[in-house]
């Protein structure tokens, strides 16, 4: 019904240095169907955000359509929410009046707001914090608000570039697992792009290695761990074979791209 379909995208920019065309992406095919997790992994400049922004609505493509339950998307809406990295809060506003931002700009009645805020306060585990300046919060916490922000609007899919890149490796994790809960929780489809290879195999039960120049999907692969991540230790999943296989697998695949990259440059 709500799937997510990418169909012939592609974009090309020019280089506002040399007037180059830079081929950002090239004849981008795929479905999302509704619930589903993808990961989206590359090396820097092969198009992941370009693709993001595209479906956010943010940027046009050159050539192609994209789709949300048949429904052509030609510019940003309330039904695909954002989860950007670490610096996208307003610093200065307390947690509540974030996370209640999108509801304000709906006409939402305050009582009805209040009771969201505070709902999805509570599910990402910011209970008590609702006064508190964004300032004053660590980045993990501060990540948790942005995820707040984006489901208290219920959107049908959830687009995140890098939402836990500038963060430690254990808040990290910890930021992983709520990512899947809230999947489980709220069935919504998410797309998620990470530098981290290990990140992308975890948790995406989709995952697209990207190539540049053009930007396309070199290679999908279909994961277990996302799943298993539900009701087993994350750490004792990216330590079992089958899991070292796969990053061995992705770092080759990515490693040779970067060597490739470097011997042309
Ligand atoms: N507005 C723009 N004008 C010109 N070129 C652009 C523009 N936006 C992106 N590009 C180019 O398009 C290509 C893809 O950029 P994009 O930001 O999507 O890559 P990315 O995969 O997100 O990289 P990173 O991992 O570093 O975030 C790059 O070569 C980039 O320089
Ligand atoms: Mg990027």
């Amino acid at each position: 019904m709500n799937d997510l379909k990418c169909k012939n995208l592609s974009m090309t920019f020019t280089n506002p240095q040399t007037g180059a065309a830079v081929e950002a992406l090239k004849d981008i095919n795929f479905t999302l169907k509704k619930g589903e997790l993808l990961s989206v992994l590359g090396p820097s400049g092969c198009g992941k955000t370009t693709l993001l922004n595209m479906i956010a609505g943010f940027i046009n493509p050159t050539a192609g359509e994209i789709f949300l339950g048949g429904k052509n998307i030609d510019g940003p809406g309330v039904e695909r929410g954002m989860v950007f990295q670490q610096g996208a809060l307003f610093e200065w506003l307390t947690v509540s009046e974030n996370v209640s931002y999108g509801l304000r700009m709906k006409k939402t009645e305050k009582k009805e707001s209040q009771r969201l805020v505070e709902k999805w306060l509570d599910i990402v585990g910011l209970k008590g914090f609702d006064n508190t300046p964004i300032y004053q919060l660590s980045g993990g916490m501060q990540q948790r608000v942005a995820l707040a922000r984006c489901l208290v609007n219920d959107p049908d899919v959830i687009l995140m570039d890098e939402p836990l890149g500038a963060l430690d490796a254990l808040t990290r994790e910890k930021m992983q697992s709520l990512i899947l809960e809230l999947w489980k929780e709220t069935g919504k489809t998410i797309m998620i792009i990470t530098h981290s290879v290990e990140e992308a195999i975890l948790l995406g039960e989709r995952l697209f290695v990207m190539a540049p120049r053009p930007g396309r999907i070199q290679k999908e692969y279909n994961l277990p761990f996302s799943q298993r991540g539900l009701h087993e230790s994350l750490r004792a999943i990216k330590q079992d074979s089958e899991f070292s296989k796969v990053r061995e697998e992705v770092l080759t695949m990515i490693w040779d791209m970067e060597e490739e990259i470097m011997g042309r440059a």
